[in-house]
């Protein structure tokens, strides 16, 4: 993996956390370029971590240049842009380079007919905490790529975290559980922040109550291998204060929440996919 040579088109907030990652896993940034559409940005990443960086703004060519020799190609640009992206890299790529994309929405399909017929394309979901090295990212092969571009894939997102090979069909779905997942978990901390101050804690007592929690309870599912109903049973003493907090969230019907949460992100990743 270190001695590839990688080209990332758009450095944003997702493909930055994977250029850090690479890096801080031993790829040299000498053998990473990046584009980005402005200069300011693509002098940022050049100054900070000695990539390549070409921009649109100082070279409409950006792109072209970021991919010459690279044997991935991962493309973290919007989901609107990125068949613009391949159409103007398709005829620049190395023979048997390997297409990665991060977008939401846009299938395998659709980025194979844009590319050269021999091409390997890859589809990849991963979420925000890949900025600190852990991600969950679902990886899915597209018709022509083969294990070996499988197992190349997986070695690039295992620099930002873990992840899980799936059959293209069920990639929305995982986007609906590890894609938002961490807004969902930010959520209830809001929630349950709010009930700390409700409780007279003030905003700073709150917030360490409440992330602490969240830390030592995902520490503790993590470390115990036991499931967490089990781990809830242990703090819930019967007739106790946990089995009055928990019996009012229950009769709230959170299971029932959750299924129609995620129903309704499945809903519009769908639209997405047909371009609504
Ligand atoms: N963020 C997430 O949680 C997440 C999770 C999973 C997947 N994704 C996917 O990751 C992709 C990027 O999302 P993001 O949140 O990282 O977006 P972002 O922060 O807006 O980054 C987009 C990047 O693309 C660059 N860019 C725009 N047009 C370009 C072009 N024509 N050629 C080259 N670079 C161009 C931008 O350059 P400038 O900075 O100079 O404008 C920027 O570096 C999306 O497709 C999204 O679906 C994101």
């Amino acid at each position: 993996m270190n001695n590839l040579r990688i080209a990332i088109l758009g450095s944003g907030s997702m493909g930055t956390a994977i250029l850090d990652g690479l890096i801080a896993k031993g790829t040299p940034a000498d053998h990473i370029a990046v584009s980005t559409k402005s200069a300011a940005a693509g002098n940022a990443l050049n100054n900070r971590l000695g990539v390549h960086a070409y921009s649109q703004e100082l070279d409409s060519d950006a792109n072209i240049l970021a991919v010459d020799q690279a044997d991935v190609v991962l493309v973290a640009v919007k989901p609107a842009y990125v068949l613009e992206v391949l159409g103007e890299v398709a005829t620049s790529l190395k023979p048997g380079a390997l297409v990665i994309s991060v977008a939401a929405g846009i299938t395998t399909q659709a980025m194979e007919q844009t590319l050269p017929a021999a091409t390997a394309v890859i589809r990849a979901m991963p979420n925000t905490p890949a900025i600190v090295g852990r991600a969950m990212t679902g990886i899915s092969a597209g018709s022509r790529a083969e294990a070996g571009h499988l197992e190349l894939a997986t070695q690039l997102f295992a620099a930002v975290g873990k992840t899980m090979i799936l059959d293209e069909p069920r990639i929305d779905a995982l986007s609906t559980i590890s894609g938002s997942g961490p807004a969902y978990v930010f959520f209830l901390i809001e929630q349950f922040t709010k009930a700390a101050e409700h409780q007279g804690f003030t905003p700073a007592e709150a917030t360490e109550l409440v992330n602490e929690t969240f830390r030592g309870a995902i520490d503790l599912l993590l470390a115990s291998h036991k499931s967490p109903s089990e781990l809830r049973r242990q703090v819930t003493s019967p007739n106790g204060t946990t089995m009055q907090a928990i019996a009012r969230m229950e009769q709230a019907q959170f299971d029932q929440v959750f299924a129609e949460a995620t129903d309704a992100a499945l809903r519009r990743a769908r639209e997405i996919a047909a371009g609504k």
